[in-house]
């Protein structure tokens, strides 16, 4: 059983001394970060940084050499994704394709497998809430959505989860810009709602936009932790992709 963390003020997420990688590709080495209740945090960096490594190892899709993450309370290092789901660790992967000969309800209900039954439907239905668009095709094959439609789809299968973390890995890459913003208002809708976010996103300015803090990733470490706000785009844009550090 996982342990409790008894701190009042704990962060949502927290991720300490963790490495990680791939065999013998050391990609992460004693990396720290938090995430609060709430909070839409950015991830930036340029190609190959690590930053799809972190979070797969966050909910556990990879293993951890060393470090801990606690998620609400709980020490989740050595839980599986599915149990890390189950908490509301959800994590939306980087590529992640929709079932295209199933239908948008029923690749919607996919997601929803190891929610009760009873409570399947209610689940998709808030889902639908966030995309009218997609709702509207509920019984379309999710192969004849537009691409844009079916990247918003798999964002919903991570809804129907009811994450309190909902980690996005690039949910708009390929995506034209008017679509891009389309994503980033689901991203403010599901805040609202309680939700925290953490986003991975090429678009950096407009993923400032919408976050409170940005963390950037260059080689494997974090070189910037900052507000998004307070940040100049420009030099959040210099340190994730001329690995700067020098915009502290
Ligand atoms: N499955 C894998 N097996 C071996 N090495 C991998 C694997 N996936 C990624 N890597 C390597 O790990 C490093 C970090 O890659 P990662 O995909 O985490 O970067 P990223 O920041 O997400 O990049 P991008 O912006 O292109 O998505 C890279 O050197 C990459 O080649
Ligand atoms: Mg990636």
């Amino acid at each position: 059983m996982p342990t409790s963390v008894p701190e009042a003020n704990r962060p949502l997420l927290a991720v300490s001394q963790l490495a990680t990688g791939y065999g013998p590709l050391r990609v992460i080495e004693s990396l720290d970060m938090s995430i609060g209740a709430g909070e839409i945090v950015a991830l930036v960096g340029p190609n190959g940084a690590g930053k799809s490594t972190l979070v797969k190892a966050i909910s556990s899709l990879i293993a951890k050499s060393s470090g801990m993450v606690t998620f609400d309370g709980c020490d989740v290092t050595g839980l599986s994704p599915r149990e890390c789901g189950k908490r509301g660790l959800v994590h939306v992967l980087e590529g992640h394709r929709v079932f295209a000969p199933l239908t948008v309800e029923e690749n919607l209900l996919l997601a929803a497998f190891d929610v009760p039954a009873a409570e399947r439907m209610e689940r998709v239905e808030e889902a639908y809430s966030f995309f009218p668009d997609i709702a509207r095709k509920r019984h379309d094959k999710a192969g004849a959505l537009s691409g844009g439609q079916q990247q918003m789809l798999a964002v919903g299968q991570g809804i129907v989860r009811r994450p309190k973390l909902l980690i996005l890995d690039e949910p708009s890459a390929g995506l034209a810009p008017v679509l891009i913003d389309r994503v980033l208002e689901v991203v403010k809708s599901l805040r609202a709602k309680g939700a925290a976010i953490l986003l991975i996103e090429q678009a950096v300015e407009k993923a400032l936009s919408v976050a409170d803090r940005v963390y950037v990733m260059v080689h494997g470490k974090l070189v910037l932790d900052t507000d998004a706000r307070s940040a100049s785009a420009h030099g959040v844009l210099e340190a994730a992709y001329l690995g700067s550090t020098t915009t502290h």
